[in-house]
């Protein structure tokens, strides 16, 4: 039986029941994280939770559970419900109180869920390359919190599948931010390139894992801002997020990338990265 996690109890899925009141069901007032787990075991899971609970600050939301706390229940519930590769999902609203936008005035308990999955690693597109679109960023100016509210992120993704596409990166006006469930790199003259640190992107685990992996390896890289004209010239362009690790894209808007192939530089830091997963996440017995 599936067991998911409801505040602090493991349950069955079953039996988990969500108030119809609670604010991230009426606002998407609430904040999550994906972890990834790869050999039973959970990845860059510190910083994941880092990253809980500085978005959690940033939208005023007390996490009422230690990191410790939160990465024991969430070990305990891969162990239960079995997953070798996949995903825990979690996240942290508000709480329940009567529909008004502003915080309730009696104090809510924050509801804290989380189930697993399994999800392979995308090996196929991993090795030949995905294709993406691009579109206009029309989200709110603090994607730096990871917020339940993903509505344009959704609508972008959807347009991407419209047109069987894997991803749908977002410029705003000329500049590349990020995409939709993703981080945007692009490689210029053996130089890796990404969006830096701004209220206009979300840092996400895997790129910052990415960014070590280039200085530890001596891989040219630099964060600044780069145009859509950089991006559709690129020698090299990849995307990386928790589910789609080093993800090469070869197609744009219709429009081949460099050879249209995956580039070397991605490719190594392809292997890199799997190195580390394999490393940081096989037990030692
Ligand atoms: C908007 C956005 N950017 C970037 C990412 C990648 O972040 P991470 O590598 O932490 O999964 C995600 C992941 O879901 C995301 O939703």
């Amino acid at each position: 039986m599936e067991k998911v996690i409801i505040n602090d109890q493991i349950v069955n899925r079953i039996d988990a029941k969500v108030d119809m009141n609670d604010r991230g069901y009426h606002f998407g007032d609430g904040i999550y994280e994906v972890i990834r787990v790869f050999n039973g075991v959970l990845f860059a899971a510190e910083e994941h939770l880092e990253r809980l609970f500085k978005s959690a600050k940033k939208v005023n939301i007390d996490i009422p559970y230690s990191k410790d706390k939160i990465i024991n229940l969430v070990n305990t519930l891969v162990e239960l419900n079995d997953v070798e590769t996949g995903i825990v999902y979690f996240q942290i609203t508000r709480g329940s109180a009567i529909r008004t936008h502003e915080f309730p005035t009696s104090k809510t308990e924050p509801v804290f869920t989380a189930f697993t999955a399994n999800v392979e690693v995308p090996e196929k597109e991993l090795e030949k390359g995905v294709e993406v679109i691009t579109t206009e960023d029309v989200r709110w100016l603090r994607c730096e919190i990871k917020s339940l509210n993903l509505l344009p992120n959704v609508l972008a993704k959807q347009e991407a599948a419209e047109k069987n596409c894997y991803e749908a990166i977002f410029h705003r006006d000329e500049i590349v931010t990020e995409a939709s469930s993703s981080n945007v790199f692009i490689v210029k003259n053996g130089v890796v390139i990404t969006h830096p640190v701004t209220s206009q992107i979300l840092n996400g685990i895997t790129r910052q894992v990415v960014l070590n992996l280039c200085e530890e390896n001596s891989i040219r890289f630099t964060k600044k801002k780069y145009s859509v004209l950089d991006l559709m010239t690129a020698d090299e362009v990849f995307i990386t997020s928790t589910t789609a690790d080093v993800m090469p894209v070869i197609k744009i808007d219709n429009t081949v990338i460099g050879t249209g192939a995956p580039g070397s530089v991605t490719r190594n830091l392809q292997s890199l990265f799997r190195e580390k997963a394999n490393k940081d996440t096989k037990l030692v017995v």
